[in-house]
């Protein structure tokens, strides 16, 4: 018998034979065992993932379904979308839940991609893009970043083709940490063709200063065409339960939640969402460590002379030449950070914002790798 799939016997679409897989974060077991060293003393600051770990009230909220894991979950998600409905001032049936936010980024990519059609992005944009897009057939189209590797929002207008149907803005981005103003995107929004969809990835939204924020949910109410994500894995600390949001008007909503599976988001994550929408101390604390944390980092990269991009996440993409060298001398003194070569960055790595002791591990770590890697 031949165990060996041949994927030349098997009918695979090229498409999908083309697509590159995800690459995560090393886990810290992985580098423990490659290293020899002691998972306790490995710092990870790989993923984005919140350092305070998960609110104490999750962890209540979770307790309290323990016993009900027998059963499925709530399809419909009722409580945690009537919360979110609440919350934003918006009808229930404008809330999709997400198997984390990266479920509805495919789940956008489904419901409005086809082969024939085209999405755009940009380049240096969050690679679940890439991911959604070609998983359908549709075609890319990547346009290129500014100087300062953001999104080139005129650039990105001027690229709809008569077959795109999907365009996807991640504010802040990820990789980059870069941000676009209110009014660049309102300005976007009024001009996009009505029969294109827009994605407005806002994973990393609570993490924007006050004098950022900016009422993304009103845009919602005027464009029949955008759908706005959130997530609680990155401030709200949830990342391991994978708990997302869309909110976009009825109909878009009503077709992405046809084809999302039936119970795309756990008993767990439901319960745990809830409270942790609820806990605006977590939140608050969760903002102040990252806002503090990213001044650490910077002033570290301002006394090392290394360049960087201003972030408006929980992460920063700094410079440091030879990146795979420099990644290499971190990972020997068990410091986990992010290479982004599959991106085209190849001089650059994305270090998450730990807490302060691991900021300070790392900035150490670091000073030691630039000197063994040059
Ligand atoms: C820009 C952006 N969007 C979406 C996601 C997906 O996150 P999740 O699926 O955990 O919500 C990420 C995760 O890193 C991200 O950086």
């Amino acid at each position: 018998m031949n165990t060996v799939t041949d994927l030349n016997k098997i009918p695979v679409p090229a498409y999908i034979q083309a697509i590159a897989p995800y690459v995560g974060g090393k886990p810290i077991s992985e580098v423990a065992r490659e290293y020899g060293l002691d998972e306790n003393n490995i710092v990870k600051l790989a993923s984005n993932e919140n350092p305070l770990g998960m609110p104490e009230s999750a962890r209540q909220a979770m307790l309290q379904t323990f016993d009900e894991l027998a059963r499925y979950p709530d399809g419909n998600a009722y409580d945690i979308r009537a919360a979110l409905a609440q919350k934003f001032r918006v009808p229930m049936d404008w809330v999709t839940l997400g198997n984390g936010s990266n479920d509805i980024l495919v789940l956008a990519g489904h419901a409005f991609l086809q082969p024939g059609a085209s999405a755009v992005y940009s380049q240096y944009s969050f690679v679940v893009y890439a991911l959604a897009t070609q998983e359908t057939g549709a075609r890319a189209i990547v346009v290129p970043a500014t100087p300062g590797l953001g999104h080139d929002l005129e650039a990105m207008l001027g690229s709809i083709e008569a077959d795109t149907h999907l365009v996807f803005i991640a504010n802040p981005n990820n990789p980059t940490g870069t941000f676009l103003p209110s009014a660049e995107i309102e300005a976007f929004l009024q001009r996009v063709p009505a029969h294109v969809v827009v994605v407005l990835d806002e994973a990393y939204n609570e993490y924007l200063a006050p004098e950022q924020r900016f009422d993304s949910v009103e845009w919602v109410r005027r464009f029949p065409n955008l759908i706005v994500s959130r997530t609680f894995s990155k401030a709200y600390g949830l990342a391991g339960l994978r708990v997302g949001y869309a909110i976009a008007q009825a109909p878009l909503t009503d077709i992405m939640n046809r084809i999302r599976q039936p119970f795309n988001v756990n008993s767990l994550g439901q319960a745990a969402a809830i409270a942790a929408l609820h806990d605006h101390n977590f939140l608050q604390k969760s903002y102040e460590l990252n806002r503090a944390g990213y001044q650490q980092l910077v002033q570290a990269f301002e006394r090392l002379r290394l360049s960087f991009i201003p972030s408006y996440g929980n992460f920063v993409l700094v410079k440091v030449g030879n990146a795979a060298a420099v990644n290499q001398a971190l990972l020997k003194q068990g410091v986990i950070v992010r290479p982004v070569a599959n991106y085209g960055l190849p001089e650059w790595l994305r270090i998450s914002i730990g807490l302060p002791e691991e900021n300070q591990a790392f900035i150490l770590a670091l000073e030691r790798a630039l000197g063994m890697a040059a």
